[in-house]
């Protein structure tokens, strides 16, 4: 049987940074909740052969996202943990019999509602035959400075060979649940940081600017107008 790609979704945040009622997976953005947009960036992509979304214990709104016009190719967990790693982590294990060890995790974020076909597209073609795996990520444009403490520049960082981070981070199963059982959950940020602290070098494949993450309120227009002007939504 040959490799299969499954995006993971972590969803099992609260979004203390966004300081909405609602968890922010569930904020809205054209009338869908951010959730439900990753969802369907992932399952409208034609080398996506499985969802499967990790929820906190206590998520009560799934239930109620509307998938049907979806390919029936998704489905949750409640077994969410404290860090997005941990959440992570227990996706997998519930995944553990599913699965063989050399097929594909796409971990995504649930606040990045944009994702290009094109970002999966790259990532699945760049990483064919790879035996560790690699993110979606942007070199870094800006220059970059560090602060004292006191919103004043302490220093000017050089950007050469700074990439920043997007998802999916996609990577072999047996390898990142390896990764993950020996990361410290609590310092992990992403998935990649737990697979580079096994001696691994994972790829940078080329993301995209308009697969940005909500973090905060303000950064819903900016997902809105993108969205809107995206032409292959599916
Ligand atoms: O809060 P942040 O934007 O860094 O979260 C990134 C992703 O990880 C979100 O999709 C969020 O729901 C998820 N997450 C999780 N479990 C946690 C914390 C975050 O699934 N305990």
């Amino acid at each position: 049987m040959s490799v299969r790609h499954i995006a993971l979704v972590p969803a099992a945040g609260s979004g203390s940074r966004f300081g909405a009622a609602a968890p922010k997976q569930y904020a809205d953005l054209l009338g869908q909740p951010l959730l439900r947009h990753a969802i369907a960036r992932l399952a409208g992509h034609p080398r996506i052969d499985r969802v499967v979304v990790v929820l906190s214990a206590d998520d009560t709104r799934f239930a109620d996202l509307d998938l049907a016009d979806l390919r029936p190719i998704v489905d949750a967990r409640a077994c969410g943990g404290d860090t997005r790693a941990a959440s992570v982590l227990a996706g997998l294990r519930s995944l553990a019999g599913e699965v063989a060890a050399d097929d594909w995790i796409l971990v995504h974020d649930a606040a990045r509602p944009c994702l290009p076909a094109a970002v999966i597209d790259r990532l699945v073609a760049t990483l064919e035959g790879d035996p560790v795996g690699g993110i979606a990520a942007l070199p870094v444009a800006d220059t970059l400075k560090r602060a004292d403490g006191d919103a004043r520049i302490d220093a000017t960082v050089p950007r050469d060979g700074l990439w920043a981070a997007q998802t999916p981070q996609m990577f072999r199963f047996g390898v990142l649940l390896e990764a993950l059982e020996h990361a410290d959950l609590g310092r992990v940020t992403d998935e990649a940081g737990a697979v580079e602290a096994r001696g691994l070098a994972p790829r940078l494949v080329e993301g995209d600017p308009a697969n940005l993450k909500v973090t905060y309120p303000r950064d819903l227009a900016l997902a809105a107008h993108l969205l809107s002007a995206m032409e292959d939504l599916p």
